[in-house]
């Protein structure tokens, strides 16, 4: 059954559109969406984002890791908070509705209570986190985890591509890696996180729902590997006596992508490698690659993580390459609350809507305040699950369904 029902201006939808649209000017890059943790682009988005904000009637500051902070005060201002959040840094090469949606989607509520007289009994923040993709540094969800305490302080030594520490780049932007423990927040402070994204997958669409509840949110392991070989002519070296890098690694990729189709429910993607020297008429001497891999059951993640390492280890030994292969990142799988969960079906049932749930490939900055508080999130059926990619696209009346699932849900949580 479609479920297509939606108010009838689609105010909250269009408004949605609106605001999405005016951030996806802010791009590092002149022809494509790419918004880097810390970039100028990221300073950009995030002055806007305050804006929307401030319109809206939170009293709005950018914290010291960069995340954007609006809050609304409730009646009883000691009563615990209620946090609406997502992501506003990108993906190279992005689309618009990735993160964006959860930020735009929680203003756009701001909104509406303010203007339907509503004032909750407990205050509500609104939050648009800067490192969710983890895309510019070696992190994992850094400007959530701090709030829920977790915050890496090795973090602030990692670099990105052009060798800028996260420090560095964090002072840059006018952030303070002195306040890092300032951004922490008490549990006893905060009743629940509630986050919309767009499913990145293409379950909603087949199923004809607009939005769905998630109910859990898989694992995820990553890691930097390098792969060395030897430098040589590529006209002179028999093919017998070479050490190429490229050649080794190209062998390890396969064997990662088999591993990972092992099972139906893994993933593993090798998604950035690095050629050097990088020349035509040159034996490659070394290769940088990523991992990422995960799986809705930690066990089996860290079992393929392991198959995976021993499978790499062996080609290098046969082909006489070095391999390092460091993992940076252990996301464990995260069960959304429960209670939350039946406040979202609740709430699918009081407007009609038959809930439907779904679990999440993709790693969410939920993950990091499930730590902090109770957290569960609402899924926006994207086209053909198109993600992490310029084609990705919603409809306006699937944004106007989320805004009001969100808006009832915020209400009844708040009341
Ligand atoms: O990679 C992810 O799952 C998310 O988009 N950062
Ligand atoms: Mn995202
Ligand atoms: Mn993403």
């Amino acid at each position: 059954m479609t479920q297509e029902s939606s108010s009838a201006d689609l105010a909250l939808g269009r408004r949605a559109m609106v605001l999405l649209d005016a951030l996806a000017q802010h791009s590092d890059e002149p022809t494509r969406l790419t918004r880097l943790y810390l970039s100028q682009a990221h300073r950009r988005a995030a002055e806007a984002t305050l804006g929307f904000m401030r319109d809206a009637g939170l009293a709005s500051h950018i914290d010291p890791l960069g995340s954007v902070v609006g809050r609304l005060e409730g009646t009883n201002p000691d009563a615990p908070a209620l946090l609406i959040g997502s992501h506003i840094d990108t993906v190279v090469d992005a689309g618009r509705y990735d993160g964006t949606l959860g930020v735009v989607l929680g203003i756009v509520v701001a909104e509406a209570l303010r203007r339907q007289g509503v004032a909750p009994s407990c205050p509500i923040e609104i939050v648009a986190f800067g490192d969710e993709e983890n895309a510019r540094f070696p992190t994992n969800l850094s400007t959530s985890q701090a709030l829920s305490g977790r915050y890496d302080p090795t973090w602030l030594d990692g670099t990105d591509q052009e060798g800028v520490t996260l420090r560095d780049a964090l002072l840059a932007f006018g952030g303070d890696p002195a306040g890092i423990a300032t951004v922490k927040r008490d549990a006893a402070r905060y009743r629940g996180y509630l986050e919309v994204h767009i499913e990145q997958g293409p379950q909603l669409e087949a199923a004809g729902h607009a939005v769905g509840i998630v109910s859990a949110i898989n694992g995820i392991t990553r890691a930097r590997a390098v792969v060395t070989g030897e430098a040589g002519h590529a006209g002179t070296v028999p093919m017998t006596m070479r050490r190429d890098a490229l050649a080794a690694t190209a062998e390890m990729v396969v064997a990662i992508e088999r591993t990972g189709a092992i099972r139906l429910d893994t993933v593993a993607t090798v998604g950035v490698a690095q050629v050097q020297p990088g020349a035509i008429n040159v034996i490659p001497a070394r290769v940088d690659f990523t991992l990422d891999a995960r799986a809705p059951d930690d066990a089996v993640r860290r079992t393929m993580v392991a198959d995976i390492v021993a499978e790499c280890e062996a080609i290098a030994q046969k082909r006489g390459v070095e391999l390092s292969l460091e993992p940076f990142m252990d996301s464990p799988a995260t069960p959304m609350d429960a209670r939350l969960m039946r406040v979202f079906e609740d709430t699918f049932a009081s407007l009609g809507r038959e809930p439907m749930r779904v679990a999440s490939g993709a790693g969410h900055d939920a993950v990091a305040m499930a730590h902090l508080c109770p957290s569960a999130m609402l899924f926006v059926r994207c086209k053909g699950g198109v993600s992490h990619n310029p084609a990705e696209s919603i409809t306006v009346e699937d944004a106007d369904v989320a805004a009001r699932v969100l808006l009832q849900a915020v209400k009844t949580l708040v009341a």
